[in-house]
């Protein structure tokens, strides 16, 4: 287990499995009471010395289907180092045209389309009920300020970043049909992936800052006269996102780690505190 404490947590989806620009330190096995997580947290030094907690989403080497991740292991595991602030990635499908494939979004809506069989709260079960916060679902600070370093770094490579979007979060691993595509354009949704819940409400519950950085990999399946989306078509972009999601990462997580530190940052730190409605004896 870590002695010092980690602040910062990346968690790498769908092509993203490491990091740039950071010294590797250790890997850390932590087990959770839930479970294990996904993979064994990489603790790596930013060049002023910050560790930053990476995490595979999917696993090392690609093996865990969404449905499958253990979030609460994932987030409780970051946790347990003291991590403070989230950056996660996510590989999405764009549910509009001028979210072309190659582009970055930082959403600051959900709906949940997932199906309830994922694990989603860290209460269950315990005798006690609570229901957090969750109107925001990411924290909007750490939004904004990732949002606009995030377009700086891509300036020059022409990569267009989108912010004010909403990602639809589908069970998978099935992709949609086109009716369910149109549906989610009409309901409002702009990006959609299969990974964003329970991983943002757990990071809640654990008043754990969370943003997310989405790279769009394909239009899913809303498209008149275009095929619908295929593994083929997902994986031919994301060498390329995942490369410029390191550039981001090395670029923006030096000053996340700066500005959490000092505590500019926080805005869900207690906010679970009035969450328990289950009454004293
Ligand atoms: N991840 C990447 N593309 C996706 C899509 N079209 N639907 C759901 N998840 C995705």
């Amino acid at each position: 287990m870590a002695e010092s404490k980690v602040l910062i947590g990346v968690i790498g989806g769908s092509g993203l499995y490491h990091l740039d620009n950071l010294k590797f330190i250790r890997s850390v096995e932590v087990d959770t009471p839930w479970g294990k997580p996904s993979s064994p947290i990489s603790i790596s030094t930013l060049p002023n010395g910050t560790e930053i907690a990476f995490i595979s989403r999917h696993g090392a080497h690609h093996t865990i289907t969404p449905t499958e991740v253990n979030g609460r292991a994932n987030i409780a595991a970051l946790k347990h180092l003291g991590v403070q602030a989230i950056v996660a990635f996510s590989a999405v499908g764009s549910l509009r045209e001028e979210i072309a494939p190659g582009h970055f979004v930082i959403p600051d809506q959900i709906i949940d389309r997932t199906k309830g069989i994922r694990a989603d709260t860290f209460f269950r079960g315990d005798g006690v009920v609570v229901h957090s916060m969750f109107g925001d679902p990411f924290s909007n600070k750490l939004n904004k300020f990732v949002a606009p370093r995030v377009a700086d770094i891509l300036a020059n490579s022409g990569v267009k970043v989108h912010t004010g979007k909403t990602v639809v979060c589908m069970e998978g691993p099935a992709f949609s049909t086109r009716a369910e595509s149109l549906m989610y354009r009409q309901w409002g949704g702009d990006i959609i992936n299969m990974s964003v819940i329970p991983e943002a409400k757990l990071a809640r519950e654990a008043e754990i800052d969370y943003t997310l950085i989405c790279t769009a990999t394909d239009y899913d399946a809303w498209r008149v006269g275009e095929a619908p989306v295929t593994v083929e078509e997902v994986v031919k972009t994301l060498h390329t996102n995942a490369g410029n999601s390191r550039a981001v990462a090395a670029g923006i997580l030096e000053e996340v780690a700066l500005h959490v530190a000092s505590g500019e940052l926080d805005e869900i730190k207690g906010s679970m505190r009035f969450a328990c409605i289950t009454r004293a004896e």
